[in-house]
């Protein structure tokens, strides 16, 4: 328990002791503030909320209130005005705070807030036959942390990658091949190919629009199943992800399903009918479609007038699927803001057919990544392409540490982990609904806002271990004095806030809130580091400081694990 939980439930039994109801320590430590200059108290409880049940001014409350509170964490409680000031022994902080993390490890911050219950995240979920886009890698980032945290809370996540490998353009990408189509260009490099002849069709499209109509055509042919069709389609499916793999892999990113849009092509016609039991279908111009007037917005399109499905379809036909098969506490789809509406209409569908759970899903959308203020597109030649990103910040980390440290271990794989971690931090540290600027500078530094920099501080914290010789020995005996400086204490707060961080990210599905974190801890840290002799003191002072290294490097281990960074101990 952290001290300001401590410290919650002690003001709620003073609360009780006093008469008042509805104060329990949760709302208590909802209520609890930091007072704007530390000598005025670690923390502060405002008395204004209590004015009216008591029927007395908040500064005698606070007065009455201050008597009843006392006992370890605190050191001493004062009245000031209408707040209740109390101010916390460090030392006993500092040692239930470090004893907490050295006992539980990497455990600690754990909650069992989900029960165990499942929760499927819809992520990365790129369209096949197409490039990895930068939206396609800030759903995986996002995604991807977001998972770790909800099993961090005690829910069971499962990582589902709804590929985009169903619909007209896979009609249009069949007649291509068909047509001007060379299957080692294919199988030399996939995607490169099979986009070129999705452009190529585009540009002879204007020329013959017939092609339109053969594309349609095959899509239709697709979707009965035709041989030629299928084979073409699966081996345009499993050439995309064979490469979408070396991204994964490379990010170790993995997936509980790849079912993706094409899985629900079988289970799509039950829809149909369920929308037509419950009588909420209409027609359209030839197309049926779900009226949300109600709702001010436009229809939701269910069935085209040539009889083919669409993206929403499948997404219907996936969350029944998801609810059956999972029974989920809540289910998540991490998609762009553009998609916004889409889901918004998804969800009220849902809602008419009667569906409660559908309260349950939520959207968790994400800006743009944007390059010299423009969107990076796909089409239009200007993308970055996602791995060579990779590829070129793990070369740049190469670089550095050929510079720097020559004789690091295990060289290549730690140039993985950074490069690789540079790229994810960059988008984590920011909120997901912000726009990220495209930067190589802001992106591998060591220095500032950046994975590497965190990642360095924990190896640095590392190796004051190595060379302190810091042997864990069960328990914690601080000795006196040791861990009094004010960089200490920044650090043992920031430790001790940890668990609520976690909670925050996750309640908001925000894993900013832990790259923002981390970053202030790696400073709190290297401040201290910096500030306080730690290897040339007497044993047990330096033995007391070593211990609150020792939990800085859980700490931010951990908090480069939930955001999907490794930390390499030495780099
Ligand atoms: N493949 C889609 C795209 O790239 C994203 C799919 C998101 N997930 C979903 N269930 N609709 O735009």
């Amino acid at each position: 328990m952290g001290y300001k939980q401590q410290a919650a439930e002690k003001i709620a039994s003073a609360l009780g002791q006093m008469g008042v109801d509805g104060f329990s320590s949760e709302t208590v430590s909802s209520m609890l503030e930091t007072p704007p200059n530390p000598a005025m108290g670690d923390i502060a409880f405002p008395c204004f909320q209590l004015a009216k049940a008591l029927r007395k001014a908040p500064p005698m409350i606070a007065a009455e209130l201050a008597e009843k509170i006392s006992g370890a964490p605190l050191r001493e409680v004062k009245a000031v005005g209408p707040y209740v000031n109390l101010f916390l022994d460090q030392e006993t902080v500092a040692a239930q705070v470090i004893g907490t993390i050295l006992e539980q490890g990497q455990a600690y911050g754990s909650s069992n807030l989900g029960q165990g219950r499942n929760v499927p995240i819809d992520l990365s979920s790129p369209n096949i036959a197409k490039p990895f886009s930068m939206g396609h890698l800030r759903s995986t980032v996002i995604g991807n942390a977001i998972a770790n945290i909800m099993e961090k809370q005690g829910y069971k996540p499962v990582r589902i990658n709804h590929l985009g490998d169903w619909g007209t353009q896979f009609g249009k990408l069949i007649v291509a091949y068909r047509l001007w189509g060379d299957e080692a260009k294919v199988k030399a490099e996939p995607i490169k190919e099979l986009l070129h002849l999705y452009i190529r069709f585009h540009e002879e499209a204007e020329k013959d629009p017939s092609l339109e109509d053969q594309g349609r055509e095959w899509f239709k042919k697709l979707e009965d199943g035709d041989e030629e069709a299928q084979y073409l389609w699966k081996w345009f499916r499993d050439e995309s992800l064979k490469e979408f793999m070396k991204i994964y892999d490379l990010m170790n990113v993995s997936f509980d399903s790849t079912h993706g849009e094409a899985f629900y092509n079988d289970k799509m016609d039950r829809i149909v009918t369920l929308l037509e039991e419950k009588d909420l279908l209409s027609e359209s111009d030839g197309a049926l479609v779900v009226n949300l007037d109600e709702y001010d917005m436009p229809p939701s399109l269910i069935k085209k007038s040539d009889g083919a499905t669409l993206y929403a379809t499948r997404d219907l036909a996936a969350a029944l699927y998801r609810h059956e098969t999972y029974d989920f506490a809540k289910a998540i789809y991490v998609v762009g803001n553009e998609q916004r509406l889409h889901f918004q209409q998804l969800f009220k569908v849902l809602e008419k057919m009667g569906y409660s759970w559908a309260r349950n899903m939520h959207h968790v959308p994400f800006g743009m990544m944007l390059k010299d203020g423009k969107k990076m597109s796909t089409r239009k030649g200007k993308v970055v392409l996602l791995e060579e990103v990779l590829a070129q910040a793990i070369a740049d980390v190469q670089k550095v540490i050929e510079e720097k440290n020559p004789t690091l271990a295990n060289k290549e794989e730690v140039a993985r982990q950074v490069g690789v971690g540079a790229v994810i931090f960059h988008d984590l540290k920011n909120f997901r609904l912000n726009d990220i600027n495209f930067s190589w500078e802001e992106m591998l530094t060591f220095e500032g806002e950046t994975g590497p920099y965190v990642q360095y501080s924990h190896a640095r914290a590392c190796s004051l271990l190595r060379k302190g010789n810091y042997q864990p020995n069960g328990t914690v005996s601080l000795a006196e004095g040791a861990l009094d400086s004010k960089e200490a204490w920044a650090i043992i707060t920031l430790l001790n806030n940890f668990p609520e961080v976690i909670q925050r990210a996750g309640d908001n599905f925000d894993p900013s809130q832990i790259g923002k974190y981390v970053i202030d801890l790696a400073q709190a840290f290297n401040k201290f580091y910096a500030n306080v002799r730690i290897l040339a003191e007497e044993e047990a002072v330096k033995a007391s400081r070593l211990a609150l290294v020792a939990a800085v490097v859980v700490v931010l281990k951990e908090g480069l694990r939930l955001l999907g960074l490794a930390a390499p101990e030495e780099m």
